[in-house]
């Protein structure tokens, strides 16, 4: 069977999404789960560049490495690649579902917050924000990572 595969969304793909596949990763291989995990950026203004440097410093301080990642937008293919796709914010979804209309894809569509079962929140936009900012998207980040692992394990 081929390995799952989520793919986390945010508008710039520097500062959320990029923490949110670094962590799920990271969760991913600590339980020894074959998945895969990628992000992307509903807007095409970061494309190929690096995570935001403050995202960069919280997953360091937290022993994952995130600096690697370089930006891209989501694209309609990704509908057919990804088993689910996850917006980081309600906008992020908003914008998700208007590109899946256009798509044959197959990809389940959802609230990062809302999918792992913590409510129908969004993850905030930290950019151009305080450290602060970072260390509680992290937070927000790696509580609901092992969620979403095991639902989408349950798939
Ligand atoms: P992200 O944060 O969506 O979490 O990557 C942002 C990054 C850049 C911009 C907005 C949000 N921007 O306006 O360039």
């Amino acid at each position: 069977m081929s390995a799952k595969s989520v793919l986390f969304v945010c508008l710039g793909n520097i500062c959320r999404s990029p923490l949110a596949e670094g962590v799920f990763a990271h969760h991913a291989a600590l339980a020894g789960a074959d998945v895969e995990a990628d992000s992307a950026g509903t807007s095409g203004w970061h494309i190929g560049e690096p995570p935001h440097r403050s995202s960069q410093a919280i997953a360091r301080s937290h022993g994952i490495d995130i600096s690697r990642q370089r930006g891209r937008q989501v694209c309609p293919e990704d509908f057919s690649s990804f088993d689910l796709i996850l917006g980081m914010d309600a906008a992020n979804v908003r914008a998700l579902d208007e590109l899946a209309a256009g798509t044959a894809g197959r990809a389940q569509t959802g609230l990062f917050m809302e999918y792992a079962g913590l409510g129908r929140i969004d993850v905030p936009d930290p950019w151009g924000g305080a450290e602060a900012g970072y260390s509680e998207v992290f937070d927000m980040i790696d509580t609901a990572s092992p969620r979403i692992l095991a639902r989408l394990l349950e798939r």
